[in-house]
């Protein structure tokens, strides 16, 4: 579709001067010739932060663009299943699932909240600090006293950690600050609950995760907001929220699914996307919303290499991984709760239980979950379903030593850390990370080439409202860019030095 002639270097320079028609792709020594530019903007990767992204450069004025997505659908890791045994199928959510942290009085609301009003997702209040059944390694004990003191120790481990930055203190890990504030797990039971405050939010430990941003995120999202978080049952499945929002403003041109980007090539007046059938698509400036995991495994070249800087803040950044396995049953004999715990002598093996076989869910589904996150989740995409099975029906044995724990009618979980267009869940601030490293991963290369996505949002890296609100922002000065007829973006930290005080105002 696009025409490439080769040319000497001396035609490059005649020809490249003042014109935007002619990107030139150092190295290469070839001239693109666009004169069938395909768009203004190529929107890369149709999740959350590509779909609002798209919304907001319509919102101002600007149509010519292509969100160009892998997947057949859009909505990215809002991803949902139909699963089930046939005449008892559910709509069960292999991503996102929640809205966490709605509004407080006349407080910001999460915009994800607001979107889930207008399309009337169907949403129950999923009260996981109330009544959670506990279990270990003998069958039901309760330490739902351990399990409340832990509540009170993230508190600490948040209070204390304010109490770090206005006196600039630098960071260290999350699991530094729990010893510092007091709280020293020894026993399963109390690892099992810990688990449950740290690593089933953050999808990592508290040795991988920074103790300044984990607390500063968790305000953000919980204190700003509120605390409450809304269980998507939806039967149409949470994504309608992201799919009904993109039907009302997206016309069939705007759109390219089933289609992998394999290469970028940025210059200085403009980007080539190459698809993997070898499909070229050429525009001024591209937004790459792929996953930070995405970027961290080179799934997609850059030509360019990223620069230094760039890279650096890629992989300075973690991606976390959550899990959710799902099973359902010919009968419910679990748990009457919402939740349940469970502690094994090994930290995060098969941790977080949720029955949807419950009013309010979806009773009658015969339908629970486990949740594992991390070295575990990966450990368990090296396995083969059956054999994560098998170790799962052991556990329930435990719980229920006197039950006879029927064969599954059902058994799936999504394998987020292997999946190309993925490679984890969503991202998770480690302590190596620094304040100029975040303002790197956010920033332009060039002028043509964009990032947003959940994992670029300072506030709410890895949740929805991030990918929302990095979509827009980030769309915003887009259009900036294409009205003011140029623009150098955002600036970059050059060379990242050793820990200035962490910057989180
Ligand atoms: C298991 C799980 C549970 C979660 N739970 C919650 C929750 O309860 N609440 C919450 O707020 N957040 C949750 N999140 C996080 C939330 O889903 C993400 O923050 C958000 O969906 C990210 O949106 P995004 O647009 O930044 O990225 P994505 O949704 O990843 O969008 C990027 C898109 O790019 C596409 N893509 C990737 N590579 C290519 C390529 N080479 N070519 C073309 N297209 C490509 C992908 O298919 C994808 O559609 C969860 C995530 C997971 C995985
Ligand atoms: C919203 O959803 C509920 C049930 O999920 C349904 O009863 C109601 O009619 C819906 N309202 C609209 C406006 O679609
Ligand atoms: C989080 O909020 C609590 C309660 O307002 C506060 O005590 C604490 O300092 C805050 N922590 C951070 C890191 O902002
Ligand atoms: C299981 O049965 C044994 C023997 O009857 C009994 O002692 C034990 O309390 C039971 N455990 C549970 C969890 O019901």
């Amino acid at each position: 579709m696009l025409h490439w002639t080769y040319a000497s270097p001396l035609i490059l320079l005649t020809t490249c001067i003042g014109s935007l028609a002619f990107p030139i792709l150092p190295g290469t020594q070839r001239v693109l010739d666009v004169k069938q530019k395909d768009a203004q903007v190529l929107i890369l990767g149709g999740g959350v932060a590509g779909v609002i992204a798209a919304r907001t450069l319509h919102e101002q004025g600007i149509d010519d663009f292509i969100i160009i997505e892998a997947r057949p659908e859009l909505s990215g890791r809002m991803m949902s299943r139909e699963f089930g045994a046939a005449g008892n199928r559910w709509m069960v959510e292999l991503g996102a699932n929640w809205v966490q942290g709605t509004q407080t009085g006349n407080g910001p609301a999460n915009p994800i909240w607001d979107l889930a009003k207008k399309h009337n997702i169907s949403m129950h209040s999923n009260d996981y600090f109330g009544r959670v059944a506990t279990y270990d390694y003998s069958g039901p004990s309760d330490f739902e006293d351990v399990f409340q003191e832990s509540i009170k120790n993230f508190d600490k481990l948040t209070s204390l950690a304010g109490a770090r930055v206005p006196k600039r203190l630098v960071d260290m890990t999350a699991r530094s600050g729990y010893s510092l504030s007091g709280t020293r797990p020894d026993s399963p039971q109390e690892r099992a609950a810990e688990y449950y405050q740290f690593d089933w939010e953050f999808g990592a430990t508290p040795e991988e995760t920074s103790w300044l941003a984990s607390a500063w995120a968790h305000n953000r999202t919980f204190r700003e907001f509120s605390h409450e978080n809304l269980l998507s049952i939806d039967q149409r499945g949470f994504k309608t929220l992201i799919q009904e929002e993109a039907s009302a403003f997206l016309d069939e041109g705007q759109v390219t699914l089933d289609s992998t980007v394999a290469a970028i090539h940025t210059t200085k007046q403009g980007v080539v996307i190459t698809l993997s059938d070898g499909i070229e698509l050429a525009a001024d400036y591209a937004l790459c919303t792929f996953s930070l995991g995405v970027l961290q495994h080179d799934d997609v070249e850059f030509v360019p290499p990223l620069p230094g800087w760039k890279q650096e803040a890629i992989h300075s950044m973690a991606m976390g991984t959550y899990t959710k396995i799902f099973l359902q049953f010919p009968h419910k004999f679990w748990f009457d709760t919402e939740m349940a715990l469970y502690a094994d002598h090994e930290r995060g093996r098969y941790p977080v239980w949720q029955s949807l076989d419950h009013d309010g869910l979806l009773p009658g589904s015969g339908i629970l979950f486990v949740t594992v996150t991390g070295d575990f989740s990966r450990r368990i995409e090296s396995m083969t379903d059956l054999a994560v099975q098998g170790e799962i029906m052991s556990v329930l044995r435990t719980m229920f030593p006197n039950t006879t724990i029927p064969a599954p009618l059902d058994f799936y979980f999504q394998r987020w850390h292997s999946d190309p267009l993925f490679r984890g869940s969503y991202s998770n601030w480690p302590a190596n990370f620094l304040s100029e490293h975040q303002v790197n991963l956010r920033a332009n290369v060039e002028e043509r080439l964009w990032f947003a996505g959940e994992a670029t949002s300072k506030k709410h890296f890895g949740y929805l409202h991030g990918a929302y609100s990095e979509g827009r922002e980030i769309a915003l000065m887009i259009a900036e860019c294409i009205h003011g007829g140029g623009c150098l973006g955002l600036e970059h930290v050059e060379r990242v030095r050793n820990a200035l005080p962490y910057d989180i105002a």
